[in-house]
């Protein structure tokens, strides 16, 4: 086990500018607003999205169900939760009888008054769909619904592919920022 630094960047998105477009949903997913019920749901999507990106090792609880379990009741029970910030995608196609729960985010409102991204995953599978977008739309949308002004979320470094989706969407890169995380090296 070794503490390590890893270096993230805050990317904020300016809430009263011109949003950028809502890519169709394709065939077979359904976008699911929040309610109680879906807690473990989303923790699972969540897990699935996760657990073997970098950020199981920046956040050991997202490489673990009952970690991101946690997390998803401890986000959702916050006073400063956003459910209208948060969103499930399910895919199920006509010809598949269970559903499958492929992409999760989550908002809160932080003590400045600004909507703060929680984790946006998709599962492996299912990306480069546009999925990653119609989270994100919906995230800010409810985000403006609040009367918001401005949301941040935090992107690890290495997260390239991010980082680019981020930018295209129109968030800035404002300050770098690094989280101490403690990971077994085999
Ligand atoms: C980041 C993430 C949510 C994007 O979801 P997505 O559904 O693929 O997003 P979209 O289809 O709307 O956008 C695709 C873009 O993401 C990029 N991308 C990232 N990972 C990708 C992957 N594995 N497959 C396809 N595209 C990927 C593509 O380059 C594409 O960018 P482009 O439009 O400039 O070509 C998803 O890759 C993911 O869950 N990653 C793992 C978890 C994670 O790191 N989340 C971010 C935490 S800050």
């Amino acid at each position: 086990m070794a503490l390590t630094y890893f270096k993230r960047y805050r990317m904020e998105f300016d809430l009263t500018a011109e949003l950028f477009p809502c890519p169709p949903l394709p065939a077979g997913y359904h976008l699911l607003p929040w309610h109680d019920g879906l807690v473990d749901r989303h923790a699972q999507a969540k897990y699935a999205s996760f657990c073997t990106e970098i950020d199981a090792n920046v956040f050991p609880c997202l490489g673990d169900l009952e970690g991101c379990r946690r997390l998803m009741n401890d986000i959702s029970r916050r006073r400063t939760f956003v459910p209208e910030s948060t969103w499930l995608v399910r895919y199920q196609p006509p010809e598949q009888k269970r559903p499958e729960d492929c992409g999760t985010i989550q908002g809160i409102v932080n003590d400045r008054g600004y909507g703060a991204i929680q984790n946006v995953g998709v599962t492996p599978i299912h990306r480069g769909r546009g999925l990653g977008t119609t989270l994100l739309h919906h995230a800010l949308t409810g985000f403006r619904r609040r009367g918001l002004e401005k949301c941040f979320l935090e992107v690890t470094a290495e997260n390239i592919d991010a980082i680019r989706l981020y930018e295209r969407l129109g968030f800035h890169r404002v300050r770098t920022v690094y989280k101490a995380s403690q990971v077994i090296y085999s």
